[in-house]
């Protein structure tokens, strides 16, 4: 495993410097494109995208976690940033997309980056578990939504600078807009919402959600993949409030309302903004598919969706998944891997459905991400 991904790795950057080489005085080219549908992933959100960021906060005593979180993944990523018993959703959205995994997650990199992530290639990850589309969500030690922006402006600001001539500058815009925007978030703040469910806190997280979008655009971004909010409900840690086990359905009514009446009509309104053309977008619906795969488990391949696999106790909750705590044997039959969080079967599978499936099953709208990025790299 470990010596797939490094020589992959290599691969790709062979590819891209020949290109560099190629490329001489910005003339055009369409670098990578055998190997990538994008040019690179830029990932935000929370902990179901987080790949390390959170590990390097100052004071975020929760991070990297330990195992057995990462049991599943090779030996080199562990102790993990990831919130799974192997990849998550970022990872195996970017896998369809033609990469090995996950970019790297923003913090670890050094000042400088490094040429592929300047030359618009790669992408980054600047995903943060706790984090939410507001500020005041979750832990002050995560990095809220607007930062994680904030930092995407930052780095394109560098790969400018790194451009340097205008032929290359061109280059590096057309790689932005032609690059994957994939955005996880808005959990947590249902988390928030459930302590005080208000109609402002709806629209504080659509006017929000919009100046994301809006920032993101300013800095050349085009192609936005986006993942809905998933019945909170249904995660063990909100099941434990039920005698029977049962999803907590006034939470779930939180999510689905934000998703339907809020966030559509949020992403709809961005994509039609006159002053903003050339906008494409996808929302994967996770809201439809854990409530599919919590319908019918077996048909989707699992044999337990209410339990968490990794923690003890009642639902595995009791206390949540821990250094020498209970794990059960099978990670690929269970939906959920923690208290809150998937497990890598969950993740590829959803995010299969998310690029792949027919837009009637109900999985995407109004495409899905394999469409999102049927244009590839354009050669102009
Ligand atoms: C959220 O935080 C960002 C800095 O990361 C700041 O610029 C912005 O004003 C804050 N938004 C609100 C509503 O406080
Ligand atoms: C789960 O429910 C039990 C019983 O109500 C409670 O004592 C426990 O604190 C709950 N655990 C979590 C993690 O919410
Ligand atoms: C959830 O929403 C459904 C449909 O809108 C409604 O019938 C139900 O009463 C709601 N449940 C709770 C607990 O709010
Ligand atoms: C684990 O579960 C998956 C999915 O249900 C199943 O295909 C597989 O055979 C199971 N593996 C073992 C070792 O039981
Ligand atoms: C889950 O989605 C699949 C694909 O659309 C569908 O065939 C199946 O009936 C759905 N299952 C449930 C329980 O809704």
């Amino acid at each position: 495993m470990a010596g797939v991904r490094v020589a992959s790795d290599k691969g790709v950057m062979a590819l891209v410097v020949a290109v560099l080489v190629m490329c001489g005085g910005g003339s055009v080219v369409t670098p990578a494109a055998a190997a990538t549908l994008v040019p690179a992933v830029y990932v935000f959100g929370d902990s179901t995208v987080d790949v390390g960021n959170n590990q390097y906060l100052p004071g975020n005593v929760l991070y990297p976690l330990p195992l057995p979180y990462g049991m599943d993944l090779p030996q080199e990523l562990r102790p993990t940033g990831r919130a799974s018993n192997g990849y998550n959703v970022a990872d195996a959205i970017s896998r369809l997309m033609g990469f090995n995994m996950s970019p790297p997650a923003y913090l670890s990199l050094p000042p400088e980056m490094n040429d592929q992530i300047l030359s618009g290639f790669g992408g980054v990850n600047y995903g943060s578990g706790d984090s939410g589309i507001l500020n005041k969500t979750g832990l002050n030690k995560s990095m809220p939504l607007a930062q994680q922006v904030g930092f995407f402006a930052a780095t394109k600001s560098k790969m400018i600078e790194h451009a340097g001539d205008q032929g290359t500058v061109d280059e590096i815009e057309r790689r932005v807009s032609e690059s994957l925007f994939f955005i996880s978030s808005g959990g947590n703040d249902m988390f928030e919402f459930l302590k005080s469910p208000v109609l402002l806190f709806y629209i504080q997280l659509a006017t929000n959600y919009r100046k994301h979008l809006n920032t993101l655009y300013d800095h050349g971004a085009r192609r936005f993949g986006i993942v809905n909010v998933p019945p909170i409900g249904c995660v063990p840690a909100l099941r434990n409030r039920s005698d029977t086990g049962a999803c907590m359905e006034f939470a779930n009514n939180l999510s689905r309302n934000f998703n339907d009446n809020w966030l559509s009509v949020v992403m709809k309104n961005f994509a039609a903004d006159p002053e903003r053309p050339g906008i494409t977008y996808s929302v994967g619906n996770s809201y439809n598919m854990i409530t599919n795969f919590t319908a019918d488990p077996e048909a989707a391949g699992f044999s337990e969706v209410a339990s968490a696999c990794c923690g003890d106790g009642r639902l595995g909750v009791n206390p949540w998944c821990h250094p020498g705590g209970a794990v059960c044997n099978n990670r690929t039959d269970h939906l959920y891997w923690d208290l809150a969080h998937s497990t890598d079967a969950a993740a590829h599978k959803g995010a299969a459905l998310i690029f792949d499936a027919p837009v009637d099953w109900g999985f995407a709208a109004p495409i899905n991400f394999r469409q999102l990025v049927s244009d590839g790299f354009s050669s102009i």
